[in-house]
């Protein structure tokens, strides 16, 4: 019993990132959860963008408070995450990314001490958080940079659209070269063919390859599908009331490919030590 809940404390902390906004990370990061969720995984998203955070809107939440209540009030993580019908959760963190660079020591330790009584909480019930998604802005803001950085995993959202490569670019630029990160997770988003996408990656990698010391992984493509707005506008993850569209099918196959992935190197973390690596950058 002991063995099994130190195993359960193991949480896959990924990061879906971009260079440029609007690429699709928010879809992306929501039907991924769905998509885990209906594995069986227990799947928690942290909407960490602080410009845009909609996670919330996408899955059809409604939430009333955010994280500067657990720092600055008196909430504890429980009263602010919220839970969609299929057992997602969502911590709606976005409004207080700001204030975390801002924070005194104390408070820090406030906020980890809340993590640690809510990591206790899902012990306590014989469940932990299997994945921890975190929906980052955009760009290459301290804010994004920080939360790749303490995250496992950095997904990075690409569309071909060439400002969108650039950014990426960009993006990944600095993370290796200022931060030391090494491994990066490429999604090609909204194209019109498996061809296309491969396209991009080739660019990405070729200019990567030659002026970064950078390893890139792809995890594969979404094709364009209008099912995505539609279901955006329906606030309900694309997967769950358009199973059998384009990109569904293209999300369900990068979802068995990340669980599937022997070759992480880092896969596996904890939340706490996430928070703690995340707020001792801040
Ligand atoms: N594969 C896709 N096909 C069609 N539209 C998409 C696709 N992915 C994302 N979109 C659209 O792009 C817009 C931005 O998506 P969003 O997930 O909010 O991006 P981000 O979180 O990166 O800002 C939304 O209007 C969404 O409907
Ligand atoms: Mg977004």
């Amino acid at each position: 019993m002991e063995r099994q809940k130190k195993q359960n404390t193991y949480t896959k902390i990924i990061s879906v990132t971009s260079g440029k906004g609007g690429v699709g990370k928010t879809n992306i990061v929501c039907n991924l959860a769905y998509c885990f969720a209906s594995m069986g995984k227990r799947v928690m998203i942290m909407d960490a963008d602080l410009s845009l955070g909609n996670v919330s809107v996408v899955m059809g939440l409604f939430p009333k408070y955010n994280i500067s209540q657990v720092i600055y009030g008196d909430r504890q993580l429980k009263d602010i995450i919220m839970t969609d019908p299929n057992g997602i959760m969502v911590l709606p963190a976005s409004s207080g990314v700001s204030e975390l660079s801002n924070l005194s020591e104390s408070q820090k330790i406030t906020l980890m001490s809340r993590f640690d009584e809510f990591a206790g909480v899902l012990d306590g019930s014989g469940q932990s958080v299997d994945i921890l998604l975190i929906d980052t802005g955009a760009g290459i803001s301290s804010n994004v940079l920080y939360f790749n950085i303490a995250a496992s995993e950095i997904f990075v959202v690409v569309t071909p659209e060439p400002t969108s490569i650039t950014d990426a670019y960009a993006l990944i630029k600095v993370l290796s070269m200022k931060y030391s990160e090494k491994y990066f997770y490429i999604i090609i988003n909204n194209v019109r063919s498996e061809r296309e996408a491969k396209e991009v990656y080739k660019h990405l990698s070729l200019v990567s390859d030659k002026f970064l010391k950078v390893t890139l992984n792809y995890l594969g493509h979404i094709l364009n599908d209008d099912n995505i707005s539609r279901s955006v506008i329906m606030q309900k993850p694309a997967l769950s009331i358009f199973p059998d569209s384009k990109a569904s099918e293209c999300i369900k196959k990068i979802a068995y490919g990340i669980l599937s992935r022997k070759d992480s190197k880092t896969s596996n973390g904890n939340v706490q030590f996430f928070l703690k690596k995340l707020l001792m950058s801040f």
